[in-house]
């Protein structure tokens, strides 16, 4: 098909052949091969979690581009869990979008700034005043800071920006096939918020659209499905979980259903606008049983097999905090912590399975 024509439709293929890579490729593709290298070595499970929003761009000298809401909180949050349970992490996220442990002191909502205090000077000491962390902060900045440094010093956690839905797309197929070395020992998580439309660059503008002449119309084609090509030919028995957003929940299970059917990989977690941080609900093939550790305290996960179908559902459940909490200060419930611990459970399933 004419990538070109109009009505033209992208397939996989046609995509990559046309549309060209991020200049950055070939370096980032380097440093992601000795990760993986690495942790193969080392003998660790390897996630790949992609994050945040893609942006799609108008002009070719951009000055205006389509954007979407995704902030990077579930895949941030989700890689610190995974590595907590001993994985190693290629955080793939939108630039500025949140990330690991720095996610907790982002610039609107918990400003670092705010819980340092300036220590006053000795008297007739002319040296600088020193800064120290505000007394009701420090445990939860020494939580954070502890569990970062750990991170650094084993070097589990490789992070790859992209911005466009292009780079996303190309860095997507680029770190499928180096992740694929591992088999069934990587992970896919498909976090991100990805668009589903785009300009291709033959359709372009070279400059700034002029207001000029009136109202904008645009034409744009569909962004291609890539989630068959990742399950047939890029990741090789990885364990594929994709997300399904929904603003109708009553979409939700279906559309996840329907996902797992036309693609065929392992899971679809599904989500509501609007509940995303309080419930989700895996969506798979009825085949082996959940791992123990996806019960929760506060909520847990409960089965939903009533109809005849070959899928099963399970809902994640954890209860929203009573009060606005005290960022920093009290211990929040993040319901990424019990999806990371259900798919780790899941994970290994499949990696014994494949023995
Ligand atoms: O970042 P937050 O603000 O915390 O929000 C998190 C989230 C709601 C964005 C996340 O939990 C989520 O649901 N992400 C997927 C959104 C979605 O509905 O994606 P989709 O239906 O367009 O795509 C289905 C799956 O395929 C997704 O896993 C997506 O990452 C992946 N995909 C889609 C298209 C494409 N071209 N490439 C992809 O990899």
């Amino acid at each position: 098909m004419s990538p070109e024509g109009e009505g033209s439709k992208f397939s996989a293929e046609s995509y990559y052949t046309t549309q060209p890579p991020p200049l950055s490729l070939d370096h980032d593709v380097s440093l992601i091969r000795e990760f993986v290298s690495r942790q193969e070595k080392e003998g660790r499970n390897v996630v790949l979690v992609t994050s945040g929003g893609t942006t799609v761009p108008l002009e070719l000298n951009v000055v205006r581009f389509l954007d979407n809401f995704s902030a990077g909180t579930r895949g941030a949050t989700s890689a610190e869990y995974f590595l907590q349970a001993g994985y190693a992490v290629i955080f793939m996220h939108r630039q500025f979008s949140l990330q690991p442990f720095s996610r907790h002191y982002s610039h609107s909502t918990n400003p670092f700034l705010d819980f340092l205090e300036i220590e006053a000077s000795l008297n007739g000491t002319a040296s600088p005043p020193d800064i120290c962390v505000t007394h009701n902060k420090r445990r939860h900045l020494l939580d954070v800071l502890t569990a970062y440094k750990r991170v650094q010093a084993a070097g589990t956690l490789h992070t790859l920006t992209f911005v466009t839905v292009n780079d996303y797309l190309w860095l997507l197929r680029a770190v499928s096939h180096e992740l694929s070395v591992l088999r069934r020992k990587s992970m896919y998580y498909l976090a991100a918020a990805v668009s589903d439309f785009f300009l291709p660059r033959q359709k372009m503008s070279e400059h700034k659209i002029q207001s000029g002449k009136g109202s904008l119309l645009i034409e744009m084609d569909q962004v291609p499905k890539i989630l068959r090509s990742m399950v047939d030919e890029w990741t090789r028995e990885g364990f594929v979980v994709s997300f399904k957003l929904e603003t109708d929940g009553e979409l939700i299970v279906p559309k996840a259903r329907a996902a797992l059917e036309r693609y065929g990989h392992q899971v679809v977690i599904g989500n509501d606008l609007n509940h995303r941080k309080y419930e989700v609900v895996f969506v798979s093939r009825k085949v082996g049983s959940l791992s123990p550790r996806a019960s929760s305290s506060e909520g847990g996960i409960s089965h939903n097999n009533t109809d005849n179908s070959s899928f099963v559902e399970s809902w994640l459940r954890i209860n929203p905090p009573a009060s606005s909490p005290v960022l920093g200060t009290d211990y929040v419930k993040e319901i990424e912590e019990d999806i990371v611990a259900e798919l780790v459970g899941r994970h290994e399933q499949w990696i014994s399975a494949g023995r």
